[in-house]
């Protein structure tokens, strides 16, 4: 008797007792558990639109890493014993978005939108490994991910608040203001200024019963 996938999606346990070898992750996340926040487009590891983070905890040396993977080319079998987590995960319009989607957004980085989840989740995985990234560390995190319309000026802009550098806004960059500040009006010259700081609070919580061994 075969044993069922385990793994977690977005905090949330799932068990299958019927996994195909052949299913990829994007499909089963697609299909299987209605998240269509992860897209398909070249189907084969070239664009990035389909991008998810995994999250493995390491026996070992007892610390949790985080990566990005290509849905598209990951078998689902693959996730078993890994928490997988995808934009859905992070907020919503409904939820409150995360910082890094409020950005994007902020920075008019997005167009039809089809590149903007896998692009959003690998900013999101570079700053759950690296806190406040530079430059350089943003633009090798999105090397992998394509975008067709927009152009990627305005996404770097837009992700420039989260490096060590100031962002040229100066004591208006959102990671100078307080929460209680959103409250405010703010100037309209800068859509910027609106953006919310980095809450870890927001974070999906690694589940405690991959931790055990
Ligand atoms: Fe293009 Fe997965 S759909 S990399
Ligand atoms: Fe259209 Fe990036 S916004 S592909």
């Amino acid at each position: 008797m075969s044993l069922p996938l385990i793994f977690f999606v977005n905090g949330r346990k799932v068990v299958e007792e019927n996994a195909e070898p052949e299913t990829s992750l994007l499909e089963y996340l697609r299909k299987n558990l209605g998240l269509k926040g992860v897209k398909l487009a070249c189907g084969e590891g070239g664009c990035g639109a389909c991008t998810v983070m995994v999250s493995r905890y390491d026996h070992e040396n007892k610390k949790i890493f985080h990566y990005t993977v290509n849905a598209c080319l990951a078998p689902v079998c693959a996730m078993h014993g890994l928490a997988v987590t995808t934009v859905e995960g992070i907020g919503s319009i409904k939820t409150g978005l995360h910082p890094v989607q409020e950005r994007i957004s902020k920075s008019f980085g997005s167009q039809c939108g089809y590149c903007t989840p896998g692009i959003v989740m690998s900013m999101y995985t570079l700053i759950r490994n690296t806190g406040q990234p530079t430059t350089e560390q943003i633009e090798t995190a999105l090397e992998g991910n394509l975008c067709r319309c927009t152009g990627y000026r305005p996404i770097l802009e837009g992700f420039k608040c989260f490096t060590k550098k100031s962002c040229g806004l100066g004591e208006n960059c959102c990671m100078n203001r307080k929460q209680s500040d959103e409250e405010q009006e703010l100037p309209s010259s800068s859509a910027m200024n609106a953006s919310i700081p980095p809450d870890s609070t927001q974070d999906p919580i690694f589940p405690s019963e991959l931790q055990q061994s």
